[in-house]
């Protein structure tokens, strides 16, 4: 399989920790997979060791065809990666930064230049491409990084939390540049802190805990295991808990639950917003008078405890720290 990646009982220590502690991965060529997990989880080390940055202690992995271990270099001119932390050149230009990558690839000077005022544009980074990226914001670096593991369009790309630190506006950017690039063919493998974020760009998801994986399938699949999708709703009279829940129980893909003391009703459903919107018209068309209403999706939260039965827990900032090895 030219394009796709392979990971087999990846197992990678740090003195004590062991960061991977047996990953098996499957991308197949042309889809994304999401490796999906809290802090300190293996996402990083996992990529490192698919990207040949690291050696892992045992295991084997093959991307894009190749032997990682037994061949890094070859591996290294079919990838793309785009790092968790930013790395373009701060006193360079966006323009020079791309221009500059471009040169490493040993690209003519022209064919450099037509590149990077190319992926400018399509990184809506035109009209700051000759400032210095010191002076650009956290998103515009994100989505030069981005453009400059694009120059070579490379057919299998890793990115290592795109969006991590972000703003709605910059996710939102950054998830559509992705969506265009993965529609081109190109295999990819992300690694997210978010659900949603798995759930836009990616086929399959594959769950990370303690440098393991811990569950793998569609976004569907994950969330089916989480109860899916739930309409909460606290309605204002306690005598009308009654009918509520008559009429979630009607929209409902599961069983209604009351909680009394806090006249809420919960009920799993599939159909989002526009359900939602549904269960309003007839809640008030029968006359219940609600003091909340809401759509609750499951977050990663909601995975790990119906996984683990444990919430992701934060390491320490301590342990996040990068070490050189
Ligand atoms: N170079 C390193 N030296 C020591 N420990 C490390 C190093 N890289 C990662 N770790 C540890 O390995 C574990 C997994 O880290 P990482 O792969 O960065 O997780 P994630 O990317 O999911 O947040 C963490 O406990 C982290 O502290
Ligand atoms: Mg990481």
């Amino acid at each position: 399989m030219p394009g796709a990646i392979h990971a087999e009982g990846l197992v990678k220590t740090f003195g004590d920790v062991r960061a991977l502690d047996g990953v098996d991965l499957d991308v197949p060529e042309g889809t994304v997979l999401g490796l999906l997990g809290p802090n300190g989880a293996g996402k990083t080390t996992t990529v490192r060791c698919l990207t040949t940055l690291l050696r892992p202690d045992s295991g084997k992995a093959v991307v894009a065809g190749v032997d990682v271990l037994k061949h890094p270099d070859a591996v290294r001119r079919s990838i793309g990666l785009s790092g968790q932390f930013a790395a373009v050149d701060e006193y360079l230009t966006g323009r020079e930064n791309l221009q500059m990558v471009g040169r490493l690839y040993q690209m003519r000077a022209k064919a450099a230049k037509a590149r990077a005022q190319e992926l400018l544009e399509q990184f809506d980074l035109a009209d700051a491409a000759d400032r210095p990226t010191k002076t650009y914001s956290g998103g515009m670096r994100r989505r030069l990084d981005l453009a400059a593991a694009l120059v070579v369009s490379p057919p299998v790309m890793f990115m290592d939390e795109p969006t991590t630190g972000l703003d709605p506006r910059n996710r939102q950017l950054l998830w559509e540049v992705i969506k265009k690039l993965v529609s081109g063919g190109t295999t990819l493998l992300l690694t997210t802190q978010y659900l949603e974020e798995a759930d836009h760009l990616a086929h399959d998801i594959a769950v990370v805990d303690h440098g393991h994986v811990i569950a793998q399938g569609t976004s569907d699949q994950l969330k089916a295991r989480t109860g899916g999708e739930r309409v909460e709703v606290v309605v204002h009279e306690r005598e009308h808990m009654a009918t509520a829940a008559e009429v979630l129980s009607g929209f409902g893909k599961g069983e209604t639950t009351v909680e009394d003391h806090m006249r809420m009703l919960t009920v799993p459903v599939t159909g989002g917003a526009k359900l939602l919107a549904e269960v309003i018209r007839e809640l008030d068309t029968r006359g219940i008078e609600i003091d909340d209403i809401g759509l609750r999706r499951p977050t990663l939260d909601d995975v790990f405890l119906s996984l683990t039965g444990h919430i992701a827990e934060e390491k320490n900032a301590e342990t996040d720290k990068e070490t050189v090895k």
